[in-house]
């Protein structure tokens, strides 16, 4: 068939990663090569790039690649609010399959944007959102779907935890790592968002949508980071036997079943001391995990790269895939489903 038109809005640490994989579809998913990158968003027309691209298909007006007719598939990697969150609606309107990364405007406008694309019958794909490389938006919102999930935890900022790593096996000064962090691409624009705590926030509030539906209010949860966190708070815990992490937890405060319609969840980030023995004290570096537990499964675990170019794109990548995967079983078929393109959405309160 005819190739897929990919629109990238950002060519920045995602974005290259991304435009990385289309140029080099050998050894990937057959699908790979029939992904085709047509038009690329930047702010800075000027500014160096890591990845070679034809000049033409560079702009530095976002809402032309969202409007270009040979743009099937918006791939959001800009970040912010806005207009990262009036480009996916456009998209959606203009009936056009979105993937994004961009796991603060889910956290805040998700409802907006699946009910919308509910009703135009597009997919909005976010596996890059939450935990970089991990998959662990698909598993929630299908292979896991058996399940009564009684609670989701784990470390979900790269930044932070390759901070909290550095200084416990290295001694090394809160500052210096954070400006490594931000040299390898692993923290966000603002990087107050990963140390705050409210990053993580963002990606819990995505993951208590999916495991235990409806809308969260992402600003009523509690969140503390590890801005306050002294060199000495992170030796003492070592000399305790304990690891400092900051984790995201969202679990029912009654696991009585006959309770779940009301859904009382308790929902918070903090740092918090773990003993060594426990499988999250051993999650090291820009590596996050994610300790899913349900019933009747039991506990999973899902451990990975949490951030950076590569694996960020790996999961963008994922999600085009999907789409390119599902516009291939519509040619089959004739034509795509629009139930078929909405039942992404039933199984997934963002
Ligand atoms: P980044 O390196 O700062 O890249 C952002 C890109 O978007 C840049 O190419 C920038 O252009 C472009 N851009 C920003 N605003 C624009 C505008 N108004 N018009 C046109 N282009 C614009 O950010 P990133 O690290 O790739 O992150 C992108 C998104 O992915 C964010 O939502 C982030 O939270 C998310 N994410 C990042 C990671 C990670 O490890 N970095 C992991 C998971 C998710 P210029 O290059 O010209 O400045
Ligand atoms: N700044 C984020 C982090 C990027 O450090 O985890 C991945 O979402």
């Amino acid at each position: 068939g005819t190739k897929l038109g990919i629109g990238l809005l950002g060519l920045g640490t995602v974005g290259a990663g991304v435009a990385g994989i289309l140029q080099a579809p050998e050894g990937r998913h057959p699908l790979v090569a029939e992904l085709e990158l047509v038009r690329v968003a930047v702010r800075d027309l000027q500014r160096p790039r890591p990845i070679e691209l034809r000049p033409s298909l560079v702009t530095n007006n976002p809402q032309a690649v969202v409007d270009d007719p040979s743009v099937q598939v918006v791939v959001e990697v800009m970040g912010g609010i806005e207009p990262a969150r009036t480009l996916i609606m456009r998209a959606i309107a203009a009936g056009k399959a979105v993937v994004t990364a961009n796991k603060a405007v889910i956290a805040r406008h998700g409802e907006e944007i699946a009910s919308a694309a509910a009703a135009a019958g597009v997919y909005v794909l976010i596996e890059a959102a939450v935990g970089g490389g991990i998959p662990i938006i698909e598993p929630l919102k299908q292979s896991l779907g058996g399940n009564r999930i009684e609670r989701v935890s784990g470390i979900i900022n790269g930044t932070t935890n390759y901070i909290l790593s550095r200084m416990a096996q290295e001694g090394v000064a809160y500052d210096d790592v954070l400006k490594t962090a931000q040299d390898l691409g692993y923290a966000e624009a603002d990087p107050a968002a990963d140390v705050e705590g409210f990053d993580a926030a963002d990606k819990i509030a995505i993951l208590t949508g999916l495991a235990f539906g409806g809308p969260v209010d992402r600003d009523s949860i509690p969140t503390q980071g590890i801005n306050n966190l002294q060199s000495r708070d992170v030796d003492y815990a070592t000399q305790l036997g304990y690891r400092v992490k900051l984790l995201a937890i969202a679990e029912r405060l009654n696991s009585d079943a006959q309770t779940s319609q009301s859904l009382p969840l308790a929902v918070r980030v903090q740092p918090t001391m773990i003993p060594l023995d426990h499988p999250l004290a051993g999650v090291n570096g820009v590596n996050n995990a994610i300790l899913v537990e349900g019933d009747p499964i039991g506990r999973v675990m899902f451990y990975g790269p949490g951030a950076g170019s590569g694996p960020t794109a790996s999961a963008v990548v994922a999600d085009i895939l999907n789409i390119a995967g599902i516009r291939q079983l519509g040619e089959i078929n004739g034509s795509l489903d629009p139930l078929l393109a909405a039942s992404s959405w039933r199984s997934c309160h963002l």
